[in-house]
């Protein structure tokens, strides 16, 4: 048993394989201007998650896609009972960063890969998964709501994204019933652990120069998209009084977005505002309709709801005093999670054995491990994003970060595959 926990603690990830695997997946939707572009269940995605399930059956282990789109990556041989699953996302937003998602995905597979060449026969089956439309193009974490059984049938009939496509559409696009997506929830019970290597994607971990965070909280947040309604009228002979100006109302609202975080939010609430669409749309005529969305963060659930109040009543005192008519859709609500005490000890414990201090840090970002969080205990893993940068093509973490987050989810996945 000492023998064997002595073997385990020095196995490593092998960094060339992960480093190579890192570049050739940065190269799968990636454009002129740097940035890559795999939207969900576009064919970048798809040519991604491909990529992964081929690379998965080369190392002698199984991949294969569930209803939901995800990718899951399992050995050939597993024992029974709850298992550990090690999971990210591969697409990502628009312009996006070559690591968000995607490195928690490939540092799975190389420890799924270690483990299987190592000989470790786990207590545990030990599982990747690769979660379809973590970045919301249909709302937010569609795969990972897919397994925690928290997506139904209406959900699948009316997603559509902001250009108008339909889920059902984009899923059938690409070779995938949508209404078989309900057949992808896991029974809570087959779950032990759900953990999740991410970058940072903000500042801290670059700023106080540590190389490991342990995540012990994720916010929530509340996106929706909002229409105000105005009137479309000429920009020359129509008196600034008289007028039902949309853009108007937006400008103003925008300016209230300090003064509602003040008002109703905590030290680090957060909202954006990240799109926005005017109509008509041309120079010469008063905007009859501004539709924009708007991203609202904080850790803490009763704070969110008191900022969701503080909005809605923003944006009808303007609605009101301009005769615009104002309406919105929930895009997504995702709850603030605090990952598992167990997990972000093993976690600790794990960055300790390898000479690594770990920093407890919270996430301002949503992750899958949030939704996962739903049936079974999560924890989070982060490497610094330099300079904090992410969803953007800027977006990077030192090689040498990478291989110590990589090691400290691979010693992670033993010591909880190995726990009784
Ligand atoms: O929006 C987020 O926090 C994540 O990048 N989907
Ligand atoms: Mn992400
Ligand atoms: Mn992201």
């Amino acid at each position: 048993m000492f023998m064997e926990k002595q073997q385990n603690q020095a196995i490593r990830i092998n960094m060339g394989r992960l480093r190579a695997d890192i570049e050739r997946f940065a190269e799968i939707g990636r454009r002129e201007d740097g940035g890559i572009y795999r939207m969900a269940f576009s064919p970048e995605d798809w040519e991604a998650r491909e990529a992964l399930v081929d690379a998965l059956k080369q190392a002698e282990l199984k991949g294969e896609m569930d209803d939901a789109g995800n990718v899951v990556g399992k050995m050939q041989v597993a024992p029974a009972g709850p298992g550990v699953i090690v999971g990210s996302h591969l697409d990502s937003v628009p312009a996006g960063g070559p690591l968000d998602g995607t490195l928690g995905v490939l540092s799975g597979l190389e420890c799924l890969r270690r483990i299987h060449e190592a000989g470790v026969k786990t207590k545990r089956p030990v599982e990747l998964i690769a979660f379809s439309d973590e970045e919301g193009r249909f709302g937010s974490m569609f795969g990972s709501r897919a397994i925690a059984g928290e997506i139904n049938p209406d959900t699948l009939r009316t997603m559509v994204d902001l250009s108008g496509v339909s889920l059902t559409d984009a899923m059938t696009e690409r070779g995938l019933e949508p209404f078989k997506a309900l057949q992808a929830r896991r029974n809570p019970d087959s779950v032990h652990a759900f953990i999740e290597l991410h970058i940072e994607q903000g500042p801290i971990l670059d700023r106080i120069g540590k190389s490991l965070g342990v995540v012990e909280a994720i916010t929530g947040l509340f996106k929706w998209s909002i229409r105000l309604k105005g009137e479309a009228d000429h920009a020359g002979t129509t008196p600034m009084p008289m007028r039902r100006d949309a853009f108007a109302g937006l400008a103003e609202f925008a300016g209230e977005i300090p003064r509602v975080l003040e008002e109703h939010g905590a030290g680090n609430s957060v909202a954006t505002v990240g799109r926005v669409e005017l109509r008509p749309g041309t120079a010469n005529t008063v905007p009859s309709l501004a539709e924009f969305t708007l991203d609202v963060r904080d850790e803490n659930a009763e704070v969110l709801a008191a900022l969701a109040d503080a909005f809605r009543t923003a944006l009808s005192a303007i609605a009101r005093r301009r005769g615009l008519m104002f309406e919105f859709d929930i895009l997504s609500e995702v709850t603030p999670v605090r990952c598992d005490e167990r997990i972000a000890s093993a976690i600790s414990e794990a960055a300790r054995e390898l000479g690594v201090e770990p920093h407890m840090m919270p996430s301002g970002a949503a992750h899958d491990a949030q939704i996962m969080a739903r049936i079974a205990p999560p924890g989070m893993i982060f490497v610094p994003s330099v300079g904090g940068r992410s969803h953007s093509p800027a977006e990077w973490t030192h090689w040498e970060d990478i291989e110590v987050g990589a090691n400290v989810l691979l010693q992670t996945i033993l010591k909880l595959a190995q726990s009784d």
